[in-house]
Parts: structure tokens; sequence; C-alpha cells
């Protein structure tokens, strides 16, 4: 039986991983494939089309100005203001042409190594269910409008594109050293919550930033939230938020510098010298920080979205 040591290089095939490093035993939904791609995208109705249009508008009365120059050029480049959930095999079409990239269709959740197998090889799992009404403001699991709209434009960005997928061949790694905490905290402040410093100003480049109308605003204006430039090492370390605004956020200069600070780093070196837990509350200034702002914290302090508190 191959292992994941024999099969560390080979990112063209799923892995036989020892049951001790796999950390998400999901059962397989019976209509989904042994390589956890649903048989095809959901069959949209025009209410669900209609419910992405809504968001598209909504986002689109914030994010100009706010969202990274590539982000708001991927929107345009592949055509996603067309009206509609986009259809898949279009998207990838043109996806692949610009990077390489593809978007597959797989349920809800998948198990860690299946998702970092999927980044390996440029395809970029998305859930294929779209939120109602009722949760049209907030919703905790992540649908397509999140993983389309908020996700798959900055796939058009070739530097980016190659961050991605060097993120999935990360994983395979923090599996094998038991610390997928830490590569998932650099997910959380990077692809999810992510902001760079452009010539005019910050930008979000983050899809859990630019996929909501509260964030976006908060983590580019307000004064709560430290802004702290990205130090690979001291990210994978540090703890964050799931349910609520970040009290902190990482900048970077570029995404070259991104890339370089993943591809560079020695992963075997730093896991073997993490921890289990996290070193630093998310809420934490330290002294190798380079500070782009100090946050005044005031929204985390106040109780955050728990408490009613302003993002301010
Ligand atoms: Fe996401």
């Amino acid at each position: 039986m191959a292992t994941l040591a024999q099969t560390e290089q080979d990112f063209t095939r799923l892995p036989d991983l020892p049951a001790e490093v796999f950390t998400a035993p999901l059962k397989k939904p019976a209509h989904v494939g042994d390589d956890w791609l649903e048989p095809k995208q959901t069959d949209y109705t025009a209410e669900d089309d209609a419910i992405w249009n809504d968001l598209f508008a909504r986002q689109m009365a914030v994010l100009p100005g706010r969202a990274a120059t590539a982000f708001m050029a991927g929107l345009e480049k592949l055509n996603l203001d067309r009206g509609g959930v986009p259809e898949f095999g279009t998207l990838s079409e043109d996806l692949d042409t610009l990077t390489g990239w593809s978007v597959v269709p797989v349920p809800m959740l998948i198990p860690d190594h299946v998702f970092f197998w999927h980044l390996a090889n440029r395809r970029f799992p998305a859930g294929n269910f779209i939120r109602t009404r009722e949760t049209f403001h907030y919703i905790q699991a992540h649908d397509v409008f999140h993983h389309v709209f908020g996700h798959v434009p900055m796939l058009t960005d070739p530097v980016y594109a190659d961050y991605m997928q060097e993120y999935g061949r990360a994983g395979w790694k923090a599996m094998r050293y038991n610390r997928l905490k830490a590569l998932g905290s650099l997910y959380w402040y990077t692809v999810e919550f992510g902001l760079l410093q452009e010539a005019d100003g910050i930008r979000a480049y983050g899809a859990g930033i630019l996929s909501g109308p509260t964030e976006v605003v908060y983590a580019t204006e307000a004064e709560s939230p430290n802004r702290i430039m990205l130090n690979v090492d001291r990210v994978m370390r540090t703890d964050y938020v799931i349910s609520d605004l970040q009290p902190t956020y990482f900048v970077i200069e570029s995404f070259e510098d991104l890339y370089r600070q993943t591809v560079e780093r020695d992963f075997d070196k730093l896991y073997r010298n993490l921890g289990a837990g996290f070193t630093y509350a998310n809420t934490a200034v330290i002294d190798v920080d380079h500070v782009v702002n100090r946050g005044s914290l005031e929204y985390t302090l106040r109780g955050g979205r728990e408490s009613g508190a302003k993002p301010v």
C-alpha cells in the first residue's frame, strides 16, 4: 500500500493516508465520487440566480477602492457579472486559459487531504449550494457565492494562483507533522482575510472579507483592528476568530512576497519546533511585528458581534 511519505511529490493521485494523520474522517456521501466530486453542479432555480445577482450588487456597492486591484480585474476577466450563478464549466475554461486552474463542485465538507489534493492540482473545490433569503446577510457555512465570487477572481492572478497550489502541497507535509492548525492559520490570514498594501492604500484580497458587506469596510478602514505586515512564522503561531470580525489582519506587500515567503520556508523545521497549540492571541502585537496600524480593539473589547458592538 502506498503511504503519504512515498507519494509526497505525486500530486496527481489521492494518497492512502495512515489513520493517525487523517484528521477529518468524514463519511463519503453516497452520490459523491471517490475523488469527492459531486457528479455535476446543482441546477439552480430562478430565485437562486436572483439571490446571486443581489449578493453581487451588494458587494459591488462596497468593493471599489477597497478590494485589491487584482480581484477587481479578476471579476472582469471572468465576466462574473453576466447574471445568475456562474456555470463551473465555462468558468473553468476561462480560468484554464488564464492560469490553468479549474473550479470543481464538491460536497459542503470534504476531508483535509482531498482539499489539499485539489489545490495541489490547481482545482478549486467549490460548494454547490447557495444561501436563502433568510440567511442572505450572514451564513457561517460557505456557499457558492463565497467560493466563486470571493475566491475565484484571485485565481486569475498568476502569482496568487501559484501560491494556492503551493498551499495545497504544504498541506500534505502539515498532515504528516500533525500541524494542520498552524497551516490553517496561514490560510485564514491570507486566503480568507488577507490585506495587501497597494500604492494608494490598504486593499483586501481575502475571500472572507470580499464576500461580505461589513468586513470589507472594517478590515480596510476601521480603527479597531491591528494591521501587521505578514510574517509566515508569526502568523502560523497566531489564533483566529471564526465567527466574528478579526481583531488583527496581516498585510502583504505583494503576491510575489507571499509566494516567496511560503515556498522558501522550511516547513519541516518550522513544524518540528511548533507546539500543538497557538502561541499568540489574535489580539496580540509582539516585539518582532512590523505594525502598519495599531488598532484600538474597541469593537473586540466591547464584545464583538454578540454584544451588538459597532464595527468601528
Ligand atoms: Fe473560503
